[in-house]
């Protein structure tokens, strides 16, 4: 193995191969990690999701949105604000817990916000998260840097609902 420090490298010799293996069950990924493993970073006011950051791989990043306390500033708004992905479309898996920021979400849900979406917490949820200490959401999402295209058995899991309920009283 050779690790470049500025201009040396420094050789170092294992006594096995890290990828040796006793067995094999039949997956090629080289390595797994629980998201239960994520270690979340809070701040004093929201943070944007960079810090969710997981995997990034050629065309897509991953983020983990595990169990965490919120912002701690005495005026901070726990959830996040309403932002349009300009570069990626995005995609959110919500495993399980109470998804403030998105009403008529379920578990197992999946949401697809297309690039340059508009999308954010729904009217009343601002006010609602005020004052909250904690969440006990899990939800991973995947940011795809080019636009996905829905396919037909996608489509028939479509909610048409699920664009109104940013509707005021939806
Ligand atoms: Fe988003």
């Amino acid at each position: 193995m050779l690790v470049k420090l500025r201009d040396r490298v420094q050789e170092t010799v294992l006594a096995h191969h890290p990828f040796d293996l006793v067995g094999w069950d039949g997956f090629c990924y080289p390595w797994a990690f629980s998201i239960h493993d994520f270690m979340p970073v809070v701040g004093k006011v929201h943070l944007p999701p960079p810090v969710h950051l997981t995997f990034t791989a050629p065309g897509l990043v991953v983020c983990s949105f595990v169990p965490r306390l919120f912002d701690f500033h005495p005026e901070a708004v726990p959830i996040p604000y309403a932002h349009s992905n300009v570069d990626s479309d995005e995609i959110l898996y919500y495993v399980e817990g109470n998804f403030m920021s998105r009403r008529g979400i379920e578990t197992e849900s999946l949401t697809l916000h297309p690039m340059g979406y508009p999308h954010g917490p729904q009217p009343g949820l601002i006010e609602k998260s005020l004052g909250a200490k904690e969440t006990g959401e899990l939800a991973v999402m995947v940011d795809t840097f080019a636009p996905l295209r829905v396919g037909r058995d996608a489509l028939a899991a479509d909610d048409p609902a699920y664009p109104l309920s940013w509707l005021e009283g939806a």
